[in-house]
Formats: structure tokens, sequence, C-alpha cells
């Protein structure tokens, strides 16, 4: 891994973003990150025990799953800001707590589910951030970082917030400043915890398309989403868990059936072929308040 011979990643070019990335020439040969047995608690509270789960490198991999059911935990696991009570989590077959931090920050980026900006922080120094792992000691801003900053800002949309504060920005605005900074991260490898929360419904799919995007490249991604028919649209690998436990995982089309979401979720319903994708749709049943029924 070269640091500053790295050819600045032009906007819009979406080639140019993939080879911006550390290792990006061999992305979908390495860049596999698997959790083996591991067990995850705080303090005393198990919440993912025993756990095995590998993340097919190159996917566009997502997580859905009940409240609690410990999704934020497994990926705060992955991304090593959780020491495993046992077990492991190998990236590229070592595992990640061997691993010195900017190592594992230049090849995963994790977007927290609710992270806390400081305060009176501006936009741009927020993304300007996400380049951290990039800097030696005495390597100072370059071109590249300037770039991947920009590139990042315009992709999220938030350009235009660059002097705002970002703690005077709208939930959703915030959402997607948060997201730049992974993005300027340039990792191989992206978590994503929730990066819908908070968004207008054209912002989710922007965001989605934009996640769509980033795969296609090359990056391998680990989404959580609550909406499962996004989820079904856009994952090439979708996981589903339960109490801490992974209970399905697979193509979506073959995994998202009525009877996983009524035993996962405990809502009846009927999954139909979305009319525009041809995906897997979630209807749930009527129980009350179908307001404007004949
Ligand atoms: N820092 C913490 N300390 C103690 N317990 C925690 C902590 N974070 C989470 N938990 C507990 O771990 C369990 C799993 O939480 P987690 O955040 O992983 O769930 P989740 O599946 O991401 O849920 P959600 O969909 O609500 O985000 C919950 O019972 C939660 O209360
Ligand atoms: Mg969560």
């Amino acid at each position: 891994m070269t640091q500053g011979a790295r050819p600045p990643a032009g906007a819009g070019d979406g080639r140019r973003v993939a080879d911006a990335v550390d290792g990006a020439d061999d992305t979908r040969a390495a860049n596999s990150l698997v959790a083996e047995a591991v067990t995850l608690a705080y303090d005393r509270r198990v919440v993912v025990e025993d756990l095995s789960l590998e993340i097919p490198p190159g996917s566009f991999t997502v997580v859905v799953g009940p409240n609690a059911c410990g999704k934020s935990t497994l990926l705060r696991g992955l991304a090593r800001l959780l020491a495993p009570r046992s077990g492991a989590v190998l990236l590229d077959g070592r595992a990640v707590h061997t691993l010195p931090t900017k190592e594992v920050a230049r090849r995963i980026g994790l977007l927290p589910q609710s992270a806390i900006a400081p305060e009176g922080i501006t936009v741009s120094d927020l993304v300007a951030r996400g380049r951290y792992p990039h800097q030696g000691l005495l390597r100072q801003w370059s071109v590249a970082d300037e770039d991947a900053v920009r590139e990042a800002m315009d992709l999220t949309d938030v350009t235009d917030l660059a002097e705002r504060a970002v703690d005077e920005l709208s939930g959703g605005q915030r959402q997607r400043v948060w997201l730049a900074m992974v993005l300027a991260q340039q990792t191989p490898i992206l978590l994503l915890d929730e990066p819908t929360t908070f968004l207008d419904i054209a912002h989710q799919y922007e965001v989605m398309d934009l996640c769509a995007d980033l795969h296609e490249q090359g990056r391998t991604l680990v989404a959580v989403l609550h909406d499962l028919n996004q989820a079904a649209r856009y994952a090439t690998h979708l996981v589903v868990m339960k109490d801490g436990v992974v209970v399905a995982q697979g193509h979506p089309g073959d995994v998202l059936t009525a009877e996983l979401v009524e035993h996962v979720f405990g809502l009846p319903c009927r999954v139909v072929p979305d009319p525009a994708s041809g995906t897997p749709l979630v209807v749930p049943e009527v129980r009350r308040g179908a307001a404007g029924r004949a």
C-alpha cells in the first residue's frame, strides 16, 4: 500500500474513484471480511454469540433484522470498534484486532448509526477528517486529499453546505455529511449502519444508488437497513438476523419470503414482485386503519 503515489480521484469518473482506493486492483480478490465464531458483548450482556459470517468480497451485503437484534453490534465488531469476547474477525485472513488502527481505517470505513460531531465543526472540516488514516506523521495535506474530500462532498450532495456548522444542519443533511466523511476515507470496504435514516424518500434512493455505484466500482459494502424492499432491490447478499443470530442469508429473491418476515418480525405479510424492479416486495397484511377502503 503506497501512499502519496495514488492518482487523484476525479469527480464523476467512476473508474478513477475505485483506482484511488488502496488495493483496488485486487478489490474483489482481497478484502475478505469474515467473522469466525464471534461472541460480542457489552460488560455482561452478550448480544451476539458464536456467530460466523462471511461477507462475500465485492458484494453489496445488506443486514436486516428487528430492533436490538445485534446489527449495530455486529458492524462494530467487524469494524474492530468492539473486540470479540471470543472468536475473531478476519480481514484477508488476519485478525483485525492484531492490525494497526490506521491500516484497518484505510481498509474499512464505518458509518455509525449515531455519530456525534465535535461542537462547532464545519462540514468541510468534518469530511476532511475522513483523510486522517491516509496521513503519515510528516505527510502534508495533499492534492489527493483535497480531491477525495471534494468528490465525497459532491457525491453526497453536501458541497453547498461546506462552510456550515454540522450541528446546525437538519438530520438528513447531517447524515449525508457523515456519509461524505466515510467516502472521503476511500476504503475498499464500507460498513454503513442505517445510511438512509433521517433521509426523505428521494435522498434515500439517491444514497442507495450511490451505494450501488460504489459496489459496481468494486467496493465491498455492508449496510444495515430497515426497509426490506430497499434491501431486496439493492442487496446482492441479504443477511437476516434475529436475537443475535443469522437466521437466513443469500440472494434476496431466495431469502425474503412471507414466512421468514413473519418469523423474524412477527409481521403477517405477502411478498409480491415489486412492479418496478421485480424484486421481492413485502406488503403487510391490513390489520387496521385501512382508510379509504371501499
Ligand atoms: N453500548 C452498549 N452498552 C450496553 N448494551 C448495549 C450497547 N449498545 C447496544 N447494547 C444492547 O445490545 C443489544 C443490541 O443492540 P444493537 O444496537 O446491536 O441492535 P440493533 O440490531 O442495531 O438495533 P436497532 O435496529 O434498534 O439499531 C440491545 O439489547 C442493546 O440494548
Ligand atoms: Mg442499530
